[in-house]
């Protein structure tokens, strides 16, 4: 469903993707592994088209992410952004329906109220969660919002960036249980990042890793532990020694 073929993208002269090749398949969900500063969110919001790479090509269900009906595309996606990206201005019903108040998703405001709230309840929070402001919540109690959020529209495609960093293992743990069910629950099509492996365990499907610009491995994530690959090995086992230098 979305093939990424040869995708490379520098700012200046840091060269970050260098050929990119990957395959998500429809329905399944696929998480990106690497280290940090690798790519990982460069490569997701290419997808997106919020980034623009210097050569390659990006498609979904074959046709060019960059050809088409704008709004119509991203109508399709869903995101929970890398560090949550709520709006401190909005109370939290309304980060939750942000794109059901306007453009072509556009619903009566109190419908999309209505959808927010059981969004809300779908993730565990309580209704009077609604009016609150993203400031007043905990961190856990943010990236529950930011996932309502993403699945606010009932998208196809759903984008993870990094859902567990900052929380605590036992918050962590609630986070991933969330996703899997939500993924399954869906059908939908999931890309998530994350460098931690509790998470992979418990998300994926398929892994690929990012290194040096390029998919390093890529597999089932029954493969992962026999992959026989240095660098998977080097990061599942988080060594210190081994192909992938620890100094950055
Ligand atoms: N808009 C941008 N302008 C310049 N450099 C960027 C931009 N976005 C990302 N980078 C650089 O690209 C590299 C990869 O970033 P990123 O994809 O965010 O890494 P990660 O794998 O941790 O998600 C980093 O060196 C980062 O500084
Ligand atoms: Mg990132």
């Amino acid at each position: 469903m979305i093939e990424l073929t040869d995708v490379h993208k520098a700012f200046g002269n840091n060269h970050v993707l260098r050929g990119v090749n990957l395959t998500v398949e429809s329905g399944t969900s696929m998480v990106i592994i690497g280290g940090s500063g690798t790519g990982k969110s460069v490569a997701l919001k290419s997808i997106l088209g919020l980034v623009t790479p210097d050569s390659g090509k990006i498609t979904l269900d074959g046709k060019d992410v960059t050809t088409g009906d704008r709004d119509a595309f991203l109508a399709r996606f869903g995101m929970l952004f890398q560090g949550g990206a709520l709006f401190d201005s909005l109370p939290v019903w309304q980060n939750v329906a942000f794109r059901l108040l306007r453009g072509s998703l556009a619903r009566p405001r109190e419908e999309a109220r209505e959808v927010a709230i059981e969004k809300l309840r779908r993730v565990g929070l309580k209704p009077d969660v609604a009016d609150k402001f993203p400031a007043e919540l905990s961190g856990g109690m943010q990236k529950r919002v930011g996932l309502a959020r993403a699945i606010a529209a009932e998208p196809e495609i759903i984008f993870f960036d990094e859902p567990t960093t900052g929380l605590d293992p036992i918050m962590a743990g609630v986070i991933n249980d969330l996703i899997r069910e939500i993924v399954v629950e869906m059908g939908a099509t999931a890309m998530t990042i994350t460098h931690d492996m509790t998470s992979v365990r418990a998300i994926a499907d398929n892994i690929a890793m990012l290194h040096d610009g390029v998919i390093k491995w890529t597999g089932p994530v029954a493969d992962m532990d026999n992959s026989g690959d240095p660098y998977l090995d080097q990061f599942i086992h988080g060594r210190a020694e081994g192909p992938i230098e620890a100094v950055r």
